[in-house]
């Protein structure tokens, strides 16, 4: 089994906070969008694939691990998990990055593919999926649905706000993927969204609508 992360952070917290504010504008939600994914990065590379390496400092000579094997890939799901990128490559700025687009639709809010493009080898690096939002988990199961039939075993992923029910299908459908989550909220409303959620993520980081 996976394991299911849910931040308990003071700082993710709080700009959690800013993010759901109404009064909050495209700019700051960018900005902040960002640090949170940072934030929850330091977590998600925790465990990683390293090597022993012998090292001279100025003063001894020591072993030390560093990671090691193919450079993972961040896979953000187009378009709102682009607001999550560059945080994570803040951190692990040599990461590939790969593009998954789906659009969930207004009235049966299943997800749409539109787009893909993914790096070589997927099947020998680390995958993380970048999505502010889980919501019925539609788009989150698909996404790791590709990567799997790409061949991809190690599989995590990322969202700002998680919906209850959006959790258990992806927890369902793949049992042994890492689930990092910033914050879990009560529920689904009538439309789909995450109560009390922040809205629509795409719209509220790209200024559309
Ligand atoms: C939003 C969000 C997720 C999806 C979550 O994207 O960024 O990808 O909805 O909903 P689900 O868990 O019910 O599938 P949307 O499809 O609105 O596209 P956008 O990022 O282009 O705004
Ligand atoms: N997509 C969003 O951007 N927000 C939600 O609350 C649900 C899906």
């Amino acid at each position: 089994m996976g394991k299911t992360f849910i931040a308990d952070h003071a700082l993710i917290s709080h700009k959690i906070a800013v993010l759901r504010d109404e009064r909050t504008g495209t700019r700051d939600f960018r900005l902040i969008a960002g640090e949170i994914a940072m934030l929850l990065a330091y977590e998600v590379f925790r465990e990683m694939p390293t090597v022993s390496v012998k090292i001279k400092t100025p003063v001894a000579e020591t072993e030390e691990r560093v990671l090691s094997g193919r450079k993972p890939v961040i896979v953000p799901i187009l378009r709102a998990g682009l607001g999550m990128m560059n945080g994570v490559l803040e951190i692990i700025p040599s990461a590939k990055v790969g593009h998954i687009g789906l659009k969930r639709d207004e009235v049966t809010h299943e997800p749409c593919e539109y787009y893909c493009n993914l790096p070589e080898h997927m099947d020998e690096r680390v995958a993380v999926i970048t999505d502010p939002m889980l919501a019925t988990g539609g788009s989150a199961v698909q996404a790791v649905d590709l990567l799997k039939n790409l061949g991809c075993r190690d599989i995590r992923f990322m969202c700002i706000i998680a919906a209850p029910e959006g959790l258990e299908k992806l927890r369902n459908a793949h049992p042994d993927i890492d689930i990092y989550i910033g914050s879990l909220d009560k529920r689904l409303n009538e439309d789909a969204y995450i109560v009390p959620g922040l809205g629509d993520a795409g719209d509220r980081i790209f200024g559309t609508k």
